[in-house]
């Protein structure tokens, strides 16, 4: 972890990219008083691509690890309030083989010590009783529930951070002039982000939030690198979405497949995986580095596209899950850009060679739920008062050149492994 001189309140402050964490770090920021910050990115936030949007987010505070499993239930305080339009209680069940799941285990663990609400049933079929609109075949599988979980819808929360931000006087900059090509530098200082169209547009400050596309302006592949991860929408008719009403967000732990209760007024259906993703291979402009990351320089959602393994593997997970869907045609499909961590640890520090650039990203594909908190967290690690747990946990570790490329994550996925996109693959997305 690198600590630096305090930024002073009125330093000009640029924060790269408007996704969870960019944006609620804005907020924050502003709140205590920095009044020159200003915000770029490629779209308007809700970013159409970003790993911050679409219908919806998991929300849970069922964790392998204290730190998160504490921040989630803060977090959930935020969303059963001033985030309560956009949060459904669905309750959240976690399914998976008989043989057992060591984030499964851990996440009891972790239940016991902060006096959780999970309750367990060595045979998952007993949840039927709590859920009867469950229509997956629960044989040979434990579960786990908490009623106190469910979704977000990912697309509105951004879009009251985003006002909120607006409104308390964050600045902007959005389209070509916000698409950020790389960081400007001056001797080991960063000064500025050179952009897609006019001049460089300098500052005291760069905060890169730049998610899965953040090992494009740092060679920090090593620290965090991006994976898709596949995601898949039905559109059922009110007639089909009906008896699913009260279904539960369920995610089955042995397969990393997960689906959602139909959106109440839309009745669209979306299964995901949380695995290990595809990964791409993109050159970086005067460098001799290959990167796996999103699309910069167009709109990752457009194309509808998901690899043949892909879509099987969330046909099979429909097929077990809601059985009644495993054949309906995709209204939409995409691969959802993780930016995956060794641990799944998100990277939120001061770089350690470079005076005037900070680093929050590293999401790891968990982030979002921390939405109402997550700018707190960032802040305080940006005025160098957060505690040494975190900042050790969070920190930004410079290259050995020993590290293979980033995989595992927090233990939580499951699937097959990380697989590179091949180019006529990679040339659809
Ligand atoms: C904010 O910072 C920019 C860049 O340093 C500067 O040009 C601008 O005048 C500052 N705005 C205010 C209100 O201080
Ligand atoms: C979770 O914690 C609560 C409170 O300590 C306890 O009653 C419950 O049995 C725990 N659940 C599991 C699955 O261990
Ligand atoms: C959960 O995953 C296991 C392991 O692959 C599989 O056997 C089972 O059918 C799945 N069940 C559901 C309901 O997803």
């Amino acid at each position: 972890m690198t600590t630096r001189n305090p930024v002073a309140k009125s330093d000009s402050i640029l924060i790269v990219g408007a996704g969870v964490f960019g944006l609620s770090t804005a907020l924050e920021l502003n709140k205590r008083g920095f009044n020159n910050i200003t915000v770029l990115d490629r779209y308007q936030p809700p970013v159409v691509d970003s790993s911050s949007v679409d219908i919806s987010r998991v929300i849970r505070v069922e964790y392998a690890d204290e730190l998160y499993a504490k921040m989630a239930r803060e977090a959930l305080q935020g969303w059963m309030t001033h985030f309560k339009k956009h949060y459904f209680q669905s309750g959240f069940v976690m399914l998976a083989d008989k043989s057992g799941n060591s984030y499964l285990e851990s996440s009891k663990t972790i239940n016991e010590s902060l006096g959780g609400e999970l309750t367990e049933y060595s045979e998952a079929s007993q949840v039927l009783a709590k859920y009867p609109s469950i229509p997956s075949n629960l044989d040979g599988l434990t579960a786990s529930v908490n009623e106190k979980g469910g979704w977000a819808d990912a697309e509105k929360s951004i879009n009251q951070l985003n006002q909120e931000c607006s409104l308390a006087g964050v600045n902007f900059i959005t389209g070509p002039r916000g698409r950020v090509l790389s960081l400007r530098r001056n001797g080991r200082r960063v000064v500025g982000v050179n952009v897609a169209q006019g001049d460089p547009i300098l500052a005291s400050q760069v905060i890169v939030a730049t998610g899965a596309w953040s090992n494009r302006l740092l060679p920090m592949a090593h620290a965090s690198s991006a994976s898709g991860q596949p995601v898949g929408f039905i559109q059922l008719t009110p007639e089909e979405a009906e008896p699913l009403r009260k279904l539960p967000v369920i995610i089955n732990l042995s397969t990393g497949i997960f689906c959602f209760p139909p959106t109440p007024d839309t009745n669209i259906l979306k299964v995901a995986r949380h695995g290990y993703g595809y990964a791409t291979r993109v050159p970086i402009e005067d460098s001799p580095r290959f990167v796996s990351s999103p699309k910069r320089d167009g709109n990752n959602a457009a194309a509808s596209f998901l690899p043949l393994d892909a879509e099987q593997g969330l046909r099979d997970g429909l097929r077990q899950l809601l059985p009644a869907f495993a054949n309906s045609p995709w209204m939409d499909r995409r691969l959802c850009w993780y930016s995956d961590t060794p641990e799944g640890h998100f990277v939120v520090d001061y770089h350690p060679a470079a005076e005037g650039l900070f680093l929050a990203t590293g999401g790891a594909g968990h982030a979002f739920k921390f939405l109402p908190v997550l700018g707190r967290y960032i802040a305080d690690c940006f005025e160098n008062k957060a505690s040494p747990e975190i900042r050790q946990k969070w920190r930004f570790r410079l290259p050995t050149g020993k590290e293979g490329m980033v995989k595992s994550g927090d233990g939580s996925r499951s699937g097959p492994p990380l697989r590179v996109l091949a180019g006529h693959e990679q040339a659809k997305l």
